[in-house]
């Protein structure tokens, strides 16, 4: 994860060097190239060297840039000048306060403490900015789009704060916007221990109105059913270390995706082993409804690829986009449908400390959504376990129920949540043995699919993912044959 964060510590910009591009540069300036040319790029830096960026977002319409920093919120233009600096921290804080001091007093020794950017996102159906932070356990700030003016800073209640660990690359949202109406917020975070007052996954309200009381409210919040899901109090005690951290995140169709990764659980019943010191680590993907107030729709696969044998299991970090001609004839899918691109390190241990050797893989949304129905129909027909450990803590009978189960199936309260142990396997198409990547994003050329891709060391790599007819499972995996190009920007 490091590595991301530590090469988006400088943007750059070179208008002459790649100017049929240009309009699409920002893809490349997350990463350091330590090339020649670099003399006549554009800089931005933050003000403190140590006050690294941690998230960017560019606004599709107008082409601002947002920055969330560390202690900072920048707008910047698409030329790199700075707009607008909004500061966030240092604040005097400590974490174990909690509540915040703004709601009550707390007697351990305050100190000036950074605010990390942990969420920015654009909620474009109301022209604002989310950004949310570490400080005080994890609050959000609204800010207007045009000057980053505050338009609410919610903070009085429990739901207000969303987690206090102050490591990016942790927590992940998703806005759902809803035509005329209030939005929706899916927040995936880790919670560092903290497993009583944060949940890992959830779905508040998000008002038109930055004013309205129900701002960041559960969605559902009741006694039975609510918008939220907590780790249990059992799984820390067995699994010490157990969190689940939330890397990337998307709305497809009528679902939120999340992809995260996670310490494995004990195979069988958890109350049947002892504290483990499991060194093993899982990458899963989440699909919920995007309606289901209840959850009742939770579903988590592992996810990763494999090539020549070798697994590469350990998320570093993914982009939903768009297949483009040529790629989708590979896919069997239409240009339009979505894909995800994921970048995985070898492997399933030392996910601190991520191999080297890493992949990156293609995932039609198609195959994962037919993945899911078809758990979903062996679990609904009474075979096996719901197979999710970590949340229920026991083996738990899939119910045999005579349901049927559609693409746009969204659960019922029996069969929920559901987990799964079979693999969704992705398309490898391409793999790095000796640079780790750490960062992926993708755009399409003339039917053509082009993906970028930052490495650990801040080198930028442009596959050109033109990958001949078959990388299908019916072809020997490594047939394939993707186009790589090493950057000069040039
Ligand atoms: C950068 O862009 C901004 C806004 O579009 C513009 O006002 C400014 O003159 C530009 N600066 C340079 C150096 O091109
Ligand atoms: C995060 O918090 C820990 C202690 O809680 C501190 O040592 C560390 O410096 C903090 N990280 C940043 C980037 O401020
Ligand atoms: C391609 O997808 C169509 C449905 O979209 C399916 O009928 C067909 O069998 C698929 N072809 C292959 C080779 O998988």
């Amino acid at each position: 994860m490091e590595g991301q964060r530590d090469s988006k510590r400088t943007l750059k910009q070179n208008p002459g060097c790649f100017s049929k591009l240009s309009f699409m540069w920002w893809l490349l300036v997350l990463i350091l190239p330590e090339v020649s040319c670099e003399q006549s790029f554009t800089t931005f830096h933050p003000e403190r060297r140590e006050w690294a960026f941690n998230h960017m977002t560019v606004h599709k319409k107008t082409g601002a840039l947002y920055i969330g920093a560390v202690n900072r919120v920048y707008q910047l233009a698409g030329n790199l000048t700075l707009l607008v600096s909004h500061d966030t921290g240092p604040e005097d804080d400590n974490k174990a306060c909690y509540p915040p001091l703004i709601v009550q007093p707390c007697t351990e020794p305050l100190v000036s403490t950074n605010n990390i950017n942990k969420l920015l996102l654009i909620d474009y159906s109301q022209n604002r900015l989310l950004a949310c932070g570490s400080l005080y356990q994890g609050v959000c700030k609204l800010l207007r789009l045009d000057d980053l003016f505050i338009l609410v800073e919610p903070s009085h209640k429990k739901e207000h704060y969303l987690s206090s660990v102050n490591q990016t690359g942790t927590m992940y949202g998703v806005i759902v916007p809803s035509q005329g109406k209030d939005g929706t917020l899916f927040i995936g975070t880790a919670v560092d221990g903290k497993q009583d007052y944060f949940p890992t996954i959830s779905s508040r309200k998000l008002p038109l109105d930055p004013e309205s009381s129900a701002m960041l409210d559960y969605e559902l919040h009741t006694d039975f059913v609510s918008s939220l899901i907590k780790i249990p109090s059992d799984t820390l005690a067995l699994v010490s270390h157990f969190d689940i951290y939330y890397i990337y995140g998307f709305a497809s169709g009528n679902f939120v995706y999340f992809l995260t990764v996670q310490p494995e659980t004990p195979e069988n019943s958890m109350s049947s082993s002892g504290p483990s010191n499991d060194l093993f680590y899982t990458s899963r993907i989440v699909r919920l409804c995007k309606d289901d107030h209840k959850f009742h729709s939770y579903v988590s696969l592992p996810i990763g690829c494999v090539r020549n044998r070798i697994e590469y299991r350990l998320l570093q970090a993914a982009y939903l986009g768009k297949p483009g001609r040529v790629l989708a004839a590979s896919l069997n899918i239409s240009a339009q449908d979505d894909v995800l691109f994921a970048i995985f390190s070898k492997g399933q241990k030392q996910y601190l400390h991520p191999p080297d050797d890493s992949a990156l893989c293609v995932f039609s949304i198609r195959d994962i959504n037919a993945q899911i129905k078809e758990r979903m129909q062996s679990c609904y027909q009474g075979e096996g376990n719901l197979e999710l450990n970590w949340l229920l803590g026991k083996d738990v009978p899939c119910t045999k129920a005579p349901v049927p189960i559609d693409d746009s199936f969204c659960g019922l309260d029996i069969n929920q949540p559901l987990g799964g142990s079979q693999l969704v396997t992705g398309h490898t198409l391409y793999t790095e043995s000796r640079d780790r990547m750490t960062s992926v994003t993708s755009y399409v050329y003339n039917g053509y699919c082009v993906a970028f891709v930052g490495t650990k060391s801040g080198r930028l790599k442009k596959v050109s993912l033109e990958c001949r007819s078959c990388f299908l499972e019916r072809c020997a995996s490594d047939k394939l044959r993707c186009v790589q190009y090493w950057t000069c920007l040039s």
